[in-house]
């Protein structure tokens, strides 16, 4: 019996993807290049609508956020500020035989039998070395030799024991064999190297793994020293390559930047960097968008671009990319202590919190909870609900020193639920870095915080900075710096915090896609049962809105009303025109491209059935498929409150 092999999900979804023209892998023709991606004409469209959707609900409908788009490729310095240049970096670890690189931190965790190999010589040294002795070279290269060596595990060892066995058996040719020990012994490559065995592995795979580990350091045909290397059972280990059980390197960093020259000299100076991160830009043109709108704090801007990172393993079609788009908002807010100044008091967050509207008194707490609540509504709106999303709120020890909290906002993606955007409460440590490196003041003064300093008695003031140095000593901060904060505080001068919400545009398209992605059995005219792919996107985020087909391509009176409305509603939502094949062939094409509704003008359009459905066509629905009759007047108000 025939038996179809199952197709894994993420297997169909790249093949639909190059198949429709979502996404492409990039340079193609050329053999590709690994971890960069391209959009095709559905592809584009649908990033171009998330992009749009992520851009009004972060500023053009708020009041409190506004736009940047800054460069990729910014002063070098700002790398030096932000730490990427020393710390951004992921481990990194090669395998020893086949020289695949990995991260470490992901490499699937082995357990097994690890072998620990000492060493190994060629073989034909073997040979020549014993040519001419009794015990054939066979009889060293199997059994004498790695017992011999397991036995004295020295070079020094070894040579006594060839010298002596030559000696005892070539009558005497110390000479000879002394050297014949020498070339044995400067043919050996004495180099630990371990492999792991999965158990139910016999030892043999093993054994051959470290032959080509020998043989890749220039031992041909390598005799291993040991025939019965040291065992030991491990779990859950990184250390091995999963695909052959060799040993991995160390873990190093490696700096994930792209790196560039400005200019034609190409010297060290005017090494420029790829921005691996949108949100530098925003930290340092914060005083530009202050001084040049009406902005005050608490407000944020925001900024869709590409960033660059040279991923270790780029991996799962688009999710770890090297190129790839980030959408990013830094909302500036006082830090906590202006809040108590000013209003007493700091609103404490707890479980079921109104988070509907900022209040004047929220902290740092509040107003991460509330960007957390924000985002969530947002991808909501795009149709990614709680069944879908999880969240991941990082301890204390995973976060940078200078983070008070981070969550990531996951996506269950068919091969596991991974990040889709992080929102960090960053306290005032960019603006903070960019002040110290570039010496420019990033402070902002807050007249209301003036004010109410200017009412304090001294005694309130002394217990005021009191109570700020023990608290910043509880977070191993010196009382000298939280003096010399609140000195400029209580003049009404402080360096905002900030709360950063972080998303990645094309984990977001990546995301949509896999959820988008649905097959479904459908019977054909002849009884044919078929599966179809429907991707339904919502109609918010959906490449194309609608499809406009003429019943029959050979009617011009059908044609003509039909690319009429195809005129009049692609100036306002992208729309598709389409006449060729049978209409079930052309819902099935719009199916698979995601479009919500279509459009068919057919012959009661033209009132041949009379005329109550003249100028009325039928409006198709993707999801289920129920059809109903629209007046071609009220179309475009049917679909825009749906699509936009
Ligand atoms: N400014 C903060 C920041 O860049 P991040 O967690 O490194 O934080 C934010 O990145 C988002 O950017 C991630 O949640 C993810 O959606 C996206 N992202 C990061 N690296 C990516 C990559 N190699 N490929 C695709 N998207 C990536």
């Amino acid at each position: 019996m025939s038996q179809t092999k199952e197709i894994p999900l993420m297997e169909k979804i790249v093949s639909l993807c190059k198949r429709k023209g979502f996404i492409f892998q990039s340079s193609e023709i050329y053999g590709g290049i690994n971890g960069f991606w391209d959009y095709g004409p559905l592809g584009a469209e649908l990033k171009r609508n998330l992009r749009e959707t992520w851009w009004r609900a972060m500023t053009r409908e708020r009041e409190d956020v506004v736009g940047l788009d800054a460069t990729i490729i910014m002063h070098p310095n700002i790398w030096k500020a932000s730490g990427h240049v020393d710390t951004f970096s992921d481990p990194m670890s090669d395998c020893l035989v086949t020289k695949k690189r990995f991260r470490s931190d992901h490499v699937e965790p082995q357990s097994g039998i690890i072998y620990n190999f000492i060493g190994a010589l060629p073989q034909r040294v073997i040979f020549d070395v014993f040519a001419d002795s009794e015990l054939t070279p066979e009889f060293w290269i199997g059994w004498l030799f790695p017992r011999a060596y397991s036995e004295f595990k020295t070079f020094d060892g070894l040579a006594g024991l060839i010298q002596k066995g030559a000696a005892s058996q070539q009558k005497g040719e110390v000479v000879n064999a002394e050297k014949k020990a020498q070339a044995l012994l400067e043919s050996f490559v004495l180099n630990e190297f371990k492999v792991l065995a999965p158990a139910g592995k016999p030892q043999e795979s093993a054994a051959k793994i470290a032959c080509q580990f020998y043989e890749s350091r220039g031992i041909t045909n390598p005799v291993l020293v040991e025939a019965e290397p040291t065992r030991f059972k491990v779990e859950d280990s990184r250390a091995f390559n999963p695909e052959n059980g060799a040993q991995l390197t160390e873990p190093k960093p490696f700096n994930l930047m792209f790196h560039t020259y400005v200019g034609a000299t190409a010297s060290e100076d005017d090494k420029a960097y790829l921005r691996p991160e949108t949100a530098q830009a925003i930290f340092v043109q914060f005083k530009n968008v202050v001084d040049s709108t009406r902005v005050k704090v608490p407000f944020g801007i925001c900024q869709i671009g590409k960033a660059f990172r040279n991923e270790v393993t780029p991996r799962n079609f688009t999710f770890r990319s090297r190129e790839f788009e980030q959408m990013e908002l830094e909302f500036f807010i006082p830090p906590d202590e202006a809040v108590r100044l000013v209003h007493g008091s700091v609103a404490a967050w707890s479980e079921g919190a109104d988070l509907s509207s900022p209040q004047p008194n929220w902290g740092w707490e509040m107003w991460h909870r509330y960007w957390v609540a924000q985002r969530t509504a947002y991808y909501a709106g795009i149709g990614l609900g709680p069944d879908v999303l999880d969240y991941f709120w990082q301890g204390k020890a995973d976060l940078a020193h200078y983070a008070r909290a981070c969550v990531d906002i996951l996506f269950k993606f068919p091969f596991g639920t991974e990040e889709l955007e992080g929102i960090a409460a960053r306290g005032d440590f960019d603006l903070t870095q960019h002040q110290k490196h570039s010496g420019k003041p990033l402070e902002v003064f807050d007249e209301e915080l003036r004010a109410a300093a200017v009412k304090l008695t001294d005694e309130q003031r002394a217990a005021f900075i009191a109570e700020v140095q023990e608290d910043w000593n509880d977070h191993n901060k010196s009382r000298e710096d939280a003096a010399l904060f609140c000195e400029r505080l209580l003049k009404g001068f402080y360096v905002p915090h900030v709360i950063e919400p972080s998303a990645g545009l094309d984990r977001l398209a990546l995301a949509v896609l896999t959820l988008a992605y649905t097959e479904v059995e459908k019977t054909d005219a002849k009884g044919n049962k078929e599966t179809q792919i429907v991707m339904r996107f919502h109609p918010r985020i959906a490449p194309k809105k609608v499809a406009v087909f003429p019943l029959l391509k050979n009617k011009p009176e059908l044609v003509a009303k039909a690319r009429a409305i195809y005129d009049t509603l692609k100036k306002h939502v992208a729309a598709d025109y389409d006449e060729g094949g049978s209409i079930g062939k052309r819902y099935a094409r719009q199916d698979e491209a995601g479009t919500p509704f279509c459009v068919t003008v057919d012959f009661d359009t033209l009132g041949e059935k009379g005329p109550e459905l003249l100028d009325t066509v039928t409006l198709r629905h993707r999801d289920d498929g129920s059809q109903e009759r629209v007046k071609i007047s009220d179309l475009l108000g049917r679909l825009l409150p749906l699509v936009s």
